[in-house]
């Protein structure tokens, strides 16, 4: 079982799915542990309410010398021997450096279907287009923002009368569906990164939830 560590800001509802599919005893990974940049984030308690070791490695404190951040952040990776690093709700831009030591290991879920609606107020802005059709992806982390291969994305349907709270609901919960999933793809090695896509070839699971 790889080991993976999950790195969250917040509330870890993603954080928490993972850790509930990594309890079934032929999952690929294993949740070893998680880290936060925010002290006291409330996924840090559920965490350690699940068993599972956590650090916090707060961002604040460096300003603007995200290097030195993420030197401190890698430190305490390669110390527990991670694998996977999977960002859930993980709110701070990576440096290039902090990207390539992780290249091709590294996880993040973006509320939208991208590459549409990259960054933040993504339920927002699609209501506001009008689009009929709306969710969220899994993909490999690159330098740029919500950019890299898509490993799978899940779809729900816009309503007339959504509202983002409404909007932002619906497509946590196909979150919670697709993260699992994905990261049971990669940790397995079922999908691979091919020309800067990634295949999951035809004897593996679909990887669009409609
Ligand atoms: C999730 O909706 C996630 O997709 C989003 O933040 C939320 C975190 O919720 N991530 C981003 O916007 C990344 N730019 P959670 O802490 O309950 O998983």
């Amino acid at each position: 079982r790889r080991r993976v560590a999950i790195l969250i800001s917040g509330r870890g509802s993603n954080m928490t799915a993972l850790i509930e599919a990594a309890k079934a005893k032929d999952y690929p990974a294993e949740i070893v542990l998680v880290i936060s940049n925010i002290a006291g984030a409330g996924g840090l308690a559920k965490a350690s309410d699940a068993g599972i070791e956590t650090a916090t490695v707060e961002s604040k404190p460096f300003g603007k010398d995200r290097e030195a951040f993420e030197r401190k952040l890698h430190d305490v990776l390669v110390a527990h021997n991670i694998e996977l690093v999977c960002l859930a709700g993980f709110m701070r831009l990576l440096t290039p450096w902090f990207v390539k030591q992780w290249e091709g290991r590294m996880l993040n879920i973006h509320p939208a279907l991208l590459p549409s609606y990259r960054g933040l107020h993504t339920h927002e802005r699609a209501l506001a287009d009008g689009v009929k059709i709306h969710g969220a992806t899994v993909h490999f982390v690159v330098p740029e923002m919500d950019s890299g291969p898509i490993v799978m994305q899940g779809a729900v349907a816009v309503h007339d009368d959504d509202t983002p709270d409404a909007l932002a609901v619906r497509v946590l919960g196909v979150e919670h569906r697709i993260y699992p999933d994905a990261l049971r793809l990669v940790a397995s090695g079922g999908t691979r990164l091919e020309n800067g896509f990634c295949k999951t070839g035809n004897a593996g699971p679909d990887t669009a939830l409609i």
